[in-house]
């Protein structure tokens, strides 16, 4: 069984760890698949819900119906069949780890690349869990450039690493490309998992999107924001064990699993939304675009065009942030704020001191700054260029996705409420 090296106590939080967990077991083609039959029945016998999805290539190693009988799952290997729908999304859907065992230079690469041409490619480019690689092939492939590129990539993305290790590989040759030994990779899945709840029983306010403020019924004061960062934060906060109230402007995105939202229009809705949650808050996350003016007033009518251009003055909205930062009987003692500060700035290091300057002028503890403006950061996008300031001093997180700036923000968070 699983972590037969470790002392009984570990063993048994090991067991803690995978109990009822979703594990994908992803299995390419190299001669260590034989090693990933051995996994999955530790994983299975220790509690875990395993599901397996192969390559080709790796059915030429070892039977599908190996796996099945190991597991006590279906195993996936068609990217198309004629169930009603997509087995790869199916699989991905709600797992709480996936592990790539045996990783081949091939599996790297085309995770690398994004690519989605069988079921395998496919679960891993829908998963939105951890992801653990354990690499396994020929050491002239290990030490190649292109390899190494690649897993600087996944690990920049977030993807764990562990292995490869050296001794004898195929052919009776040796180096550096044998795959970790199952129970070292179980041990990798427990931390993973262990630390994956580090925001159990916090209580996590998070704001996304931008506000809209009405001029008459049918015309607003809005802007690009589309509420992904926010999302995807609540997103890695509720997978990590944090009870989130997300507290959304207008959007066009499906709410994260097992967080309550609330949706809100104006930043007077919001500044309402966020202080009534605020109170018993462990940390509110400012994710949202809060519009910083609105009309004065606003027509109950819709104004006519026959009228000509209105006069349309405007007044400044609550700064919800800044009374958040500035009045502590607002929230609960001891509590995280964190603000965000979308910026049209490339310079990390101009990024950085904006981020400094509004820690200081909301009363913040951490302030996300993010570029904002360019077409692969900010508003819209999918990626994010970004630094996390704190009194300890400036993170630049370079440019990622969003979903691994959430990582890096929950880490942060977790860190300072530990
Ligand atoms: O002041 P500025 O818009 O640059 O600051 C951005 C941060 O302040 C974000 O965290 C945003 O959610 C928050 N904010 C707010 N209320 C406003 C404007 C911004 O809470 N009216």
């Amino acid at each position: 069984m699983g972590s037969e090296g470790s002392s009984p106590d570990r063993q048994a939080q090991v067991a803690v760890a995978l109990q009822g967990k979703k594990v994908i077991l992803c299995v390419s083609g190299g001669i260590a698949a034989y090693k990933a039959v051995y996994l999955a029945r530790s994983l299975t016998l220790l509690g875990g819900d395993v599901r397996v999805v192969m390559t080709e290539a790796a059915q030429r190693f070892v039977g599908a119906q190996t796996f099945a009988g190991v597991t006590g799952n279906p195993v996936v290997t068609e990217l198309f069949t004629d169930a009603p729908f997509a087995p790869h999304v199916e699989l991905a859907r709600g797992a709480d780890v996936a592990v790539v065992a045996p990783a081949t230079a091939n599996a790297l690469a085309k995770m690398t690349a994004g690519l989605a041409d069988d079921a395998f490619s496919a679960t891993l480019l829908s998963v939105r869990c951890p992801v653990v690689v354990a690499p396994a092939m020929h050491a002239e492939m290990w030490d190649h450039p292109a390899t190494g590129a690649n897993l600087a990539e996944l690990e920049r993305r977030g993807v764990m690493l562990v292995g490869p290790d050296a001794g004898s590989l195929m052919s009776g040759d040796e180096g550096v490309g044998r795959m970790a030994e199952p129970d070292e990779i179980v041990a990798v899945l427990a931390s993973v998992l262990e630390q994956a709840r580090d925001l159990e029983g916090r209580r996590v306010v998070v704001t996304a999107g931008g506000t809209q403020e009405p001029i008459d019924p049918v015309r607003f004061i809005g802007n690009r924001s589309s509420g992904l960062m926010g999302f995807t934060i609540a997103r890695e906060a509720a997978r990590r064990g944090g009870k989130v109230t997300l507290i959304a402007g207008p959007h066009n995105l499906a709410p994260p699993g097992g967080v309550d939202v609330v949706s809100v229009g104006t930043a007077d809705e919001m500044r309402e939304a966020v202080l009534q949650a605020a109170a018993d808050a462990d940390v509110v996350i400012k994710a949202a675009a809060v519009a910083d003016f609105k009309p004065v007033q606003h027509s109950d009518r819709k104004l006519k065009k026959a009228a000509g251009p209105p006069d349309i003055s405007l007044v400044p909205t609550p700064d919800i942030l800044a009374e958040l930062g500035s009045t502590p009987s607002l929230r609960k003692p001891g509590s995280l704020l964190v603000g965000f500060a979308a910026e049209t700035e490339q310079d990390p290091r101009r990024l950085s001191e904006l981020a400094v300057e509004k820690l200081r002028s909301k009363g913040a503890d951490l302030i996300v700054a993010n570029e904002v403006g360019s077409n692969d950061s900010g508003f819209g996008s999918r990626t994010n260029r970004a630094v996390i300031a704190s009194s300890e001093g400036v993170a630049d997180i370079g440019l990622v996705t969003k979903d691994a700036l959430a990582a890096a923000l929950v880490d942060t968070i977790a860190e300072r409420l530990r």
